[in-house]
């Protein structure tokens, strides 16, 4: 590998047929939901075409952190990516760090020295302030429409989920961001080069706020991988974490998603989507095995963290669904 590899395009590396993406961009959120720890699992169901380079085309329809981009892209030739997500604070701060991304890094150097140098209660202090002013700032926004001011919500973003309880970046009925303050010692606000790595990937992504059952309208025809990982069914009645937006996922949504699923299967696209295993819960529960029934399905180990108890967190299963 170059090692000056960062300051080139994908492009150049792609055309200089330099074939090694790998330029350590991991996810710069903490995201409930998040794949990270599963890449091992996912590698090995990854298609082969994506190895023989004839995929050249990525697909993220429910893109959230994007532990699995990164993982595709930094690993096989991609040409082109399409990443959607319905959150419109999270699709807003991966279009600043595509397109602004050196204004973005001077907004977090200076929220983070800001931070840094003052006692514990003023830290707080910041925190709520800063959530406050996040969440009055929302109406001022104009999420359809890239403008300066995003630049400064972006950075503001990334500290909320650095510094918030657990990265649960979770909003209430009213689309307001109401997760309380984290308790860490010196969290990590600014990492440099990561966003640079990850400005530097997203030169690839048309990225979009969008529902998932828009994807349809950009496929084009060619050899495609499409991963979709959306809202867990949620695994019992007690817990609660589905909302990543003021929009919930419902079963009627997971079928609509399972239709698409079979859509774009008899077109030809190569198809991934993971989701938790209803029968961690109950074993007889066979909703995923009924309505991806034509389809391989694989179970992989998952450890939750989402439940704070740290004696509930306990390996549960993902099932991976796969089309080849
Ligand atoms: C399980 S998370 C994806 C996690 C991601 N794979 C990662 O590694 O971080 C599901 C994502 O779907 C998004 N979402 C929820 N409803 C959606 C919809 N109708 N269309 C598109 N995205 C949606 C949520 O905002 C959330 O980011």
């Amino acid at each position: 590998m170059k090692g000056n590899t960062i300051i080139e395009t994908k492009q150049n590396i792609v055309e200089d047929h330099f074939y090694e993406y790998n330029i350590g961009a991991k996810p710069f959120l903490k995201w409930v939901g998040g794949k990270r720890q599963l890449l091992n699992d996912f590698q090995k169901l990854y298609p082969t075409e994506l190895k023989k380079k004839i995929i050249k085309n990525y697909y993220e329809p429910f893109v959230g952190g994007g532990a699995v981009f990164f993982d595709v892209v930094q690993k096989f030739e991609i040409k082109n990516a399409f990443l959607y997500d319905i959150n419109e604070e999270l699709i807003l701060t991966y279009l600043v760090i595509q397109k602004d991304v050196s204004k973005l890094l001077d907004f977090m150097h200076q929220f983070d020295k800001q931070y840094k140098k003052l006692s514990d209660a003023k830290q707080k202090e910041y925190y709520y302030d800063l959530r406050e002013s996040f969440n009055k700032q929302r109406f001022k926004i104009d999420y359809d429409n890239y403008s300066e001011n995003w630049i400064r919500r972006a950075a503001q973003t990334i500290f909320l989920n650095r510094t918030c309880f657990n990265g649960l970046f979770r909003f209430n009925s009213k689309g307001g961001f109401n997760t309380p303050m984290g308790k860490y010692v010196n969290p990590k606000i600014v990492d440099e080069q990561n966003l640079l790595s990850v400005s530097k990937l997203l030169e690839i992504a048309t990225i979009k706020k969008a529902d998932f059952r828009e994807v349809k309208h950009d496929l084009d025809g060619t050899s495609s991988f499409l991963y979709f990982d959306p809202p867990y069914k949620p695994i019992s009645k007690t817990s609660s974490f589905t909302s990543y937006s003021k929009l919930n996922f419902e079963d009627d949504d997971q079928l609509q998603l399972a239709s698409l699923y079979h859509e774009l299967n008899e077109k030809g696209y190569k198809l991934m989507l993971s989701n938790s295993d209803p029968k961690n819960i109950d074993p007889s529960d066979n909703f995923f095995d009924d309505i991806y029934k034509d389809y391989r399905i694989t179970r992989v180990d998952a450890k939750r963290s989402i439940n704070s108890d740290p004696k509930k967190r306990k390996p549960i299963k993902e099932i991976v669904v796969t089309n080849y």
